[in-house]
């Protein structure tokens, strides 16, 4: 038996989550299937996002898309409730973390990053309200990160989204829980994903990154998917509006 909660509230629940195919978005994707819940993901990557439905058996729903063509989002998001039924959580996941200097940076650039990092936060709550509020609630976890407050280098267009997603997440909060729909953001840490270990967890940054937090472990995707499950259960039905930090004491 496992030593992690399982939540009777999210048996059956239809979760909708962006760049499922892999990192943490995969993670989220088997735990929330592991809980009962009918999972449908998109993500750019075809052969990652069906590898991970042969994993689940076909136990799933997946569709290739690029979440910074709205339209293909919003399209995304209506074929996965015709065929599971009305979306009631939604995991705002995708992100890119490209870095470049602040000088270095054309509009054009910035541009794109907000469009990868932000937009898709603003179109997929927007495209689920109406799904959400008929079905009486829901939740939305929009994934933000720590680099919002402590604003390291090289990463200006990223950092400014995630600190617009914790305060897009506050206002969406307000409007909507008239609805009974919880909308939080869930800012990690350093997280171990494939994509840190090739890109920028080498050892040395993580030997540094040892010396500033508290706990003296690497956080894993599995950590942050028992907070997202967590947050989308009844268990925590009274919490909205906020930014969750799992940083391993870092911030
Ligand atoms: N890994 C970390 O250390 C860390 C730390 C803080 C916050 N976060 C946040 O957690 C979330 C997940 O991060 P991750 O590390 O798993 O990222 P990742 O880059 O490993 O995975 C992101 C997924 O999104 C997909 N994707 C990227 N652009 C897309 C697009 N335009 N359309 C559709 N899919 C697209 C990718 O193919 C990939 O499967 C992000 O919001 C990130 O900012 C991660």
């Amino acid at each position: 038996m496992s030593r992690y909660a399982s939540y009777p509230s999210l048996k059956d629940k239809v979760v909708f989550i962006t760049g499922g195919a892999s990192g943490i978005g995969a993670t989220f994707v088997t735990s929330f299937h592991d809980q009962g819940s009918k999972v449908a993901f998109v993500d750019l990557k075809q052969s990652d996002g069906d590898a991970l439905m042969r994993k689940l058996g076909g136990n799933a729903w997946f569709k290739q898309c690029d979440v910074t063509d709205a339209k293909a989002l919003q399209g995304a998001i209506g074929a996965a409730a015709q065929a599971l039924g009305p979306i009631t959580v939604l995991i705002n996941n995708v992100a890119n973390d490209t870095r470049q200097t602040t000088a270095e940076m054309t509009p054009e650039a910035w541009r794109k990053d907000l469009a990868v990092n932000l937009d898709p936060v603003f179109i997929g709550s927007d495209a689920v309200y109406p799904m959400m509020k008929q079905a009486g609630g829901g939740v939305i976890i929009n994934l933000s990160s720590i680099n919002a407050i402590l604003g390291p280098e090289r990463l200006a267009g990223y950092v400014a989204a995630k600190g617009a997603i914790n305060s897009l997440s506050k206002t969406l909060a307000r409007e909507w829980g008239v609805d009974k729909i919880r909308v939080n953001a869930l800012s990690p840490g350093w997280v171990v994903t494939p994509r840190q270990l090739e890109l920028w967890l080498t050892p040395e940054a993580e030997a540094e990154w040892m010396k500033l937090v508290a706990l003296k472990e690497r956080i894993m995707p599995e950590d942050i998917a028992r907070l997202a499950l967590f947050l989308a259960s009844d268990d925590s039905r009274m919490i909205t509006g906020q930014n969750l930090i799992i940083d391993g004491g870092r911030t």
